[in-house]
C-alpha cells in the first residue's frame, strides 16, 4: 500500500512512465537516482510509412494492442513488479487523441490497481526535462524542442514553470523532413528505407556534392521575434521538386537526380531558420540578463535533435553567444517511456502535479493541443531584437 508520507531520500522511489502520444507505444520504468531500470519501445513507423502518413485511429488501434505486453515487459526488463512502482507518469497532453487515450486509460488503469499515485505529463515538458536525467544542467535554462509535432523555444525556469519564447506558426520541422522525403521517395532507396523522413534527409544530405544548387530564401527575415515558419521552405522544396520531374521525366518509383543535393539544401535552410530563432533567444535572455553568465545553457531535444548537422550549427551559435551546449543523448531525443517516466520522476521530488485523490485521477482527460507554460511571444517581439545570424563556418558558409 503506498505511504504519501515516505520520502524519495528513504531509498529511490520508482517512477513508471507511458508514452502513446504519436506513433510509439513506450514504457520506461526510472528510479529518483535518475537510474534507468527498465525500459521497451515499440514503433509504428514501418505501418505508417506505408500509408503515407500517420492516420489516428490505425495509431490508437496499434497502441490499445501493445500497450499492456510493453508494459509488462517493461516491467520484465526491469525485473520488477507493478507492487514495487510508487507512482504511474503517463503522457496526457498534447497529441493525437485517441493515442493519449489509450495511454492514459492504462496508466489510471495501473494506478487504480495498485493503489499508487498517477502524475499526468506534458509531452513537451518531458523532451524539456530528460537531459536533466544524464547531466546536472540548473535552473533556468534555454531549450530548443523541434520534433515532428513542434518547433519551440522555451525558458525552462523549473519543472513546473515554462516560459514560451517562440512557438511555429505552420510547421514542425520534423514534419516538414518527413514530407519531403516522402515525396521524394527515399524509402525506394535500401539504405533509407527504414528510417524517419528527418534521418533520411540527413543521410541523404551527407551524399550531397554540390547543395548550394538550390537555393532557399530566409524565412521570416522581417519579423524580429522568436516565432517559427517552415511552410515556406516546403513549398520551394516541392517546387524543386516538380521542376526536375518534368525535366527528366520522372515517374512512378524513380527517383530525381539531384535528391542528394536538394536534401542538403533543404536542410541547411531549417538549421539555419531554427539557428536563427535560437540565437535570437539568446540575445533576448543576454539583453535582459534573464539568466547569469555563467549559467547560460542551450539545451536541444525532440526527434530532430538527432540531426548532426543541426548539433554542429547550434553548437556555433552557442560558442559566439557564450551559451553552454548541451544536447539531449539521441537515444532519448524521440519519443520514449524513460523521458515520461524522468519528468515523474522531478514531479515527485518537487512535489508537483503527483496526484492521490482516486477521483481526481479519474477525471484526468487527454488534451489535443496544450501551449507549454506561459507566453513570452510577445515580450520577444516587443524587445525587437534585430540579429544577424553568426556563420556557420566550416557547415555553410
Ligand atoms: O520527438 P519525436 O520522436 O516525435 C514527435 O514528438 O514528433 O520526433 C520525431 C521526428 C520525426 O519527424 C523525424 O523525422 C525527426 O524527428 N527526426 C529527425 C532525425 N531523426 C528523427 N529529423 C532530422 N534529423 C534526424 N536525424
Ligand atoms: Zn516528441
Amino acid at each position: 500500500m503506498w505511504n504519501p508520507t515516505r520520502k524519495y531520500t528513504d531509498r529511490p522511489a520508482i517512477i513508471l512512465g507511458i508514452e502513446t502520444s504519436c506513433d510509439d507505444t513506450g514504457c520506461g520504468i526510472v528510479d529518483t537516482a535518475g537510474k534507468i531500470l527498465g525500459e521497451v519501445i515499440n514503433s509504428q513507423h514501418l505501418t505508417h510509412l506505408k500509408y503515407g502518413g500517420i492516420i489516428p485511429t490505425i495509431a490508437g488501434n496499434m497502441h490499445r494492442q501493445r500497450i499492456t505486453a510493453v508494459c509488462e515487459d517493461a516491467l520484465k526488463s526491469a525485473n520488477l513488479r507493478l507492487r514495487d512502482i510508487d507512482a504511474i507518469a503517463t503522457t496526457t497532453k498534447p497529441g493525437l487523441p485517441l493515442s493519449l487515450a489509450v495511454g492514459n486509460t492504462f496508466g489510471k488503469y495501473l494506478s487504480r490497481i495498485s493503489n499508487k499515485p498517477y502524475i499526468p505529463i506534458h509531452h513537451m515538458e518531458a523532451h524539456a526535462l530528460t537531459v536533466r536525467m544524464e547531466e546536472r544542467i540548473d535552473f533556468p535554462y534555454l531549450v530548443l524542442l523541434v520534433s515532428g509535432g513542434h518547433s519551440l523555444l522555451v525558458i525552462v525556469e523549473n519543472v513546473n514553470q515554462f516560459y514560451t519564447l517562440g512557438t511555429t506558426l505552420d510547421n514542425a520541422p520534423g514534419e516538414i523532413f518527413d514530407k519531403i522525403a516522402r515525396r521524394l521517395k527515399l524509402a525506394n532507396i535500401s539504405e533509407f528505407s527504414h528510417m524517419s523522413g528527418g534521418q533520411a534527409i540527413e543521410m541523404a544530405a551527407n551524399k550531397a556534392t554540390n547543395p548550394k544548387k538550390f537555393v532557399f530564401e530566409p524565412a521570416m527575415t522581417g519579423r524580429r521575434n522568436c516565432q517559427f515558419s517552415f511552410s515556406g521552405i516546403s513549398n520551394k522544396a516541392l517546387r524543386y521538386i516538380l521542376k526536375q520531374e518534368k525535366e527528366f521525366a520522372i515517374d512512378g518509383n524513380t527517383i530525381i537526380p539531384d535528391v542528394y543535393n536538394l536534401c542538403a539544401a533543404l536542410q541547411i535552410a531549417v538549421v539555419k531558420h531554427m539557428c536563427l530563432r535560437t540565437q535570437r533567444a539568446m540575445e533576448f535572455i543576454n539583453n535582459l540578463n534573464l539568466i547569469s553568465p555563467e549559467k547560460r545553457t542551450l539545451v536541444v531535444s525532440g526527434g530532430v535533435a538527432c540531426n548532426n548537422f543541426l548539433a554542429k550549427a547550434l553548437e556555433i551559435v552557442c560558442l559566439e553567444k557564450s551559451f553552454k551546449f548541451v544536447r539531449t543523448p539521441p537515444r532519448l531525443c524521440n519519443d520514449n517511456g524513460v523521458m515520461i517516466a524522468w519528468n515523474g520522476v522531478e514531479r515527485w521530488i518537487a512535489n508537483v502535479g503527483v496526484i492521490r485523490n482516486r477521483d481526481e485521477i479519474e477525471m484526468i482527460a487527454v488534451e489535443k493541443k496544450v501551449p507549454l507554460g506561459e507566453s513570452w511571444i510577445e515580450r520577444v517581439q516587443d524587445a525587437n531584437i534585430k540579429c544577424k545570424l553568426v556563420k556557420l563556418k566550416g557547415l555553410c558558409d
